[in-house]
């Protein structure tokens, strides 16, 4: 195996390329081909993609389905404009996710967006838009979590907990309320579970009331997304924040772009709680990373709340070469039982990883389908960060995705492998992290 390094002389960084990139210090190797969980660069070195990118794969790289659906779509319909237009493929994508849901969701509508992002941003200004034609104009807070991540678009940002993301912006972001997360590795409130009775979803409920009528929504991840390691709250607190949002009279919007499409062992994470939002938004796992792409699925009355005019839109919403995507890849989750075998490999998964648990740099560990986060012990970790370990990791042939820690929750190194992943495949994380950590 050639050996990949990130100072390789193969690679291009700022400010010798045309490229304004992501990281403006780091040296970018050129990816070449990528399949199954594989990623390989001009010079043969290959990674295991333990993370999917940014937790995005879900049916694994290279998929040729796929890349003939979106060919066939390109070759038929390149673009149409959602204003103007419907197209096969839109319409069986609808179908088709409205179908992978649970029967709650039975007659939801599905708006595409160009990603996770637009998603969010459209999933607001729906709660918004629903609050108006309720009669309610004093209604426009949207109540979310600290920590918490929901995109680095300004209304998005602005309902995200993440203070490091957020600093640079704020005078640009709308006051928005941020309460504590169920996150109790690192429990905001300082309390343990369950002796707290969930004392976070209380935070809800008094965040709703200090709102003073002004709430439109509550927004919760259902599992805690990358900013606190994919964590999966227990299950009372989501149950407790749909009661009060009932109670309130307030939408429930569950963001799952990260955590939706069978990442969790079930389509929805939120399934594993029993509860069904108002409105849920996806992502990432959606499209597989083959295409950007976001979708917001929102059930009938919000829907028929707020027809005939939802005063919404992009370029590129429902686009038709997108909508191809989602359809084949829905495809191969449900003809491969993808969802179910993330479930099974849950316990692989966790078997892969627990030697780390030895580790004295990593404080604890947690498991949730193909979802796992890693916390770094903030006194033994010899100084290092989630990011150094990750450099480590890549320096071993192994995609993590590391999560820093200023806003004070810490190193977290977060995994999501495609759920096409096998076992042997799983072993083999276990071993490159277990080498990184050592
Ligand atoms: C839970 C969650 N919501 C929304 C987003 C934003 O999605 P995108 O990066 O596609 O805009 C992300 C991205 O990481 C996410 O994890």
């Amino acid at each position: 195996m050639t050996v990949p390094s990130e100072n390789s002389a193969a690679g291009r960084k700022f400010p010798e390329s045309a490229v304004f990139y992501r990281d403006l210090e780091r040296t970018y190797r050129t990816a070449t081909r990528a399949r199954g969980a594989w990623v390989e660069a001009s010079d043969g070195a290959r990674w295991l993609d333990a993370c999917g990118g940014a937790l995005t794969i879900s049916v694994g790289h290279g998929r040729r389905e796929v890349v003939e659906a979106a060919t066939r779509q390109l070759a038929a319909v390149d673009y149409v404009h959602g204003a103007q237009f419907t197209t096969a493929a839109m319409e069986e994508a609808a179908a088709r996710l409205v179908d992978s849901l649970p029967p709650a969701y039975r007659n939801a509508k599905v708006y595409l967006t160009p990603g996770g992002a637009e998603a969010v941003e459209t999933a607001i200004k729906l709660a918004r838009a629903h609050a108006l034609a309720g009669g309610h104009p004093e209604r426009h807070r949207i109540i979310s979590q600290r920590p918490g991540y929901h995109g680095n678009t300004l209304g998005a940002l602005a309902v995200s907990g993440r203070d490091s993301l957020r600093a640079p912006y704020l005078p640009l972001l709308a006051d928005m309320p941020l309460v504590a997360a169920p996150w109790c590795p690192r429990c905001p409130l300082g309390l343990r579970y369950p002796e707290c009775e969930v004392a976070c979803a209380s935070e809800v409920d008094r965040a709703v009331e200090s709102a003073e009528g002004s709430a439109a929504a509550v927004l919760v991840e259902p599992v805690l997304g990358a900013s606190a390691g994919g964590f999966a709250p227990p299950d009372d607190y989501l149950r407790s924040v749909r009661r009060t949002t009932a109670e309130a009279g307030v939408l429930l919007i569950a963001d799952e772009v990260l955590s939706g499409c069978g990442r969790t062992g079930r389509f929805l994470a939120s399934e594993h709680a029993g509860v069904d939002a108002d409105i849920v938004v996806l992502g990432k796992g959606l499209t597989s990373g083959f295409l950007p792409g976001g979708a917001v699925v929102a059930k009938p009355d919000v829907v028929e709340a707020v027809a005939p005019d939802f005063r919404h839109g992009f370029t590129f919403s429902h686009h038709p070469v997108v909508a191809a995507v989602v359809r084949e890849v829905l495809r191969v989750i449900r003809d491969e039982g993808l969802v179910a075998r993330a479930a099974s490999l849950e316990d692989g998964f966790r078997t892969a990883l627990e030697p780390l648990g030895g580790e004295p740099a990593v404080e604890g560990w947690w498991v949730r389908g193909l979802l796992a986060g890693i916390a770094l012990h903030p006194e033994n970790a010899g100084g290092r960060s989630a990011r150094q370990f990750a450099a480590s990791a890549w320096e071993r042939g192994l995609l993590v995705y590391p999560v820093g820690g200023p806003e004070g929750h810490g190193d977290l190194v977060v995994l999501a492998p495609p759920l096409t992943i096998h076992r042997d495949e799983l072993g083999e994380i276990g071993r490159r992290l277990l080498s990184a950590f050592a």
